[in-house]
């Protein structure tokens, strides 16, 4: 049994963290597309040809529930494989609902009508193909009322993680802070929208002040999962292997999850 886990590159690696801590015996295997990353300034059906190919490799790998760890792929790519492209035995779940949930205060699958929610002001903080989709404001807008959302695309962020340069990162967090605090002064909460950013979440926090709820994936994608797979335990697929897969150089790869994850962690050729 296994579970695959996808990114872009090395974002998806916080939601793998926090599904590992919260279902131990459960395989995953996780695939980084680092040979395409970032995804966040490719077009829509970029996204989605990149997105169906690593699933499928997850596929091969004896996962037939795959969790897109990353929100490019789940804004721009998840609902067409959703309606044409997902066999039947087979699952793909994105990573947006459990954070919108979260932020409207719903249990897992509560459909009622859109109601008023605690937060009014919402910061998006997600890479510009996020931004352009407006996915997040359509899943929130089934959900919620009255909530204004301003969305700032972070350009540069993934690179610069992807790159290790956690200098440019920070520099460029400050300054998507401070272009989203120009358009919305005082937001209530503010969403970190791309699977990357927990790794940045500390300065995130620091740009934003304390009284600003920062909400991030991984540890609610994690409970999801773990509710989901008490529901349908056969989704577990038929691999028992856990694994990394990269598209990019293994050993480059393996070197900056080791640093990003605190412990061992060896990538090999997808
Ligand atoms: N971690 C991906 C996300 O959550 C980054 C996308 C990219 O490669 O730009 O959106």
């Amino acid at each position: 049994m296994a579970v695959g886990i996808f990114d872009s590159g090395l974002g998806g690696l916080t939601v793998l963290d926090a599904v590992q801590a919260q279902l131990p015996d459960v395989p995953f295997v996780y695939f980084g597309d680092h040979a395409h990353a970032p995804y966040g300034v490719r077009t829509p059906d970029d996204i989605y040809n990149l997105t169906t190919e690593a699933v499928e490799r997850l596929w091969d790998a004896g996962c037939d529930l795959v969790i897109l760890a990353c929100n490019t792929a789940s804004a721009a790519a998840l609902r067409r494989m959703q309606e044409s492209w997902i066999p039947e035995n087979k699952r793909v779940l994105g990573v947006f609902v459990p954070l919108i949930e979260a932020l409207t205060e719903r249990q897992w699958g509560d459909n009622s009508p859109p109601r008023e929610v605690n937060v009014k002001h919402v910061a998006l903080f997600a890479t510009p193909a996020t931004v352009r989709s407006r996915a997040f404001q359509r899943e929130l807008a089934f959900r919620a009322i009255g909530v204004d959302v301003e969305a700032q695309a972070c350009g540069g962020v993934v690179d610069a993680i992807e790159d290790g340069d956690m200098i440019l990162a920070e520099a460029l967090v400050r300054s998507h802070v401070d272009a989203l605090k120009r358009k919305m002064p005082q937001p209530d909460a503010a969403i970190l929208g791309c699977t990357h950013y927990p790794l940045m979440q500390d300065i995130f926090q620091a740009a934003l002040g304390a009284d600003v709820k920062v909400f991030s994936q991984a540890d609610l994608v994690a409970a999801s999962l773990e509710d989901y797979l008490t529901r349908r335990p056969e989704m577990i697929g038929a691999g028992t292997q856990s694994g990394f897969l990269t598209t990019g150089d293994p050993d480059r790869v393996s070197d900056m999850a080791t640093q990003f994850l605190r412990r061992k962690i060896t990538f090999s050729a997808a």
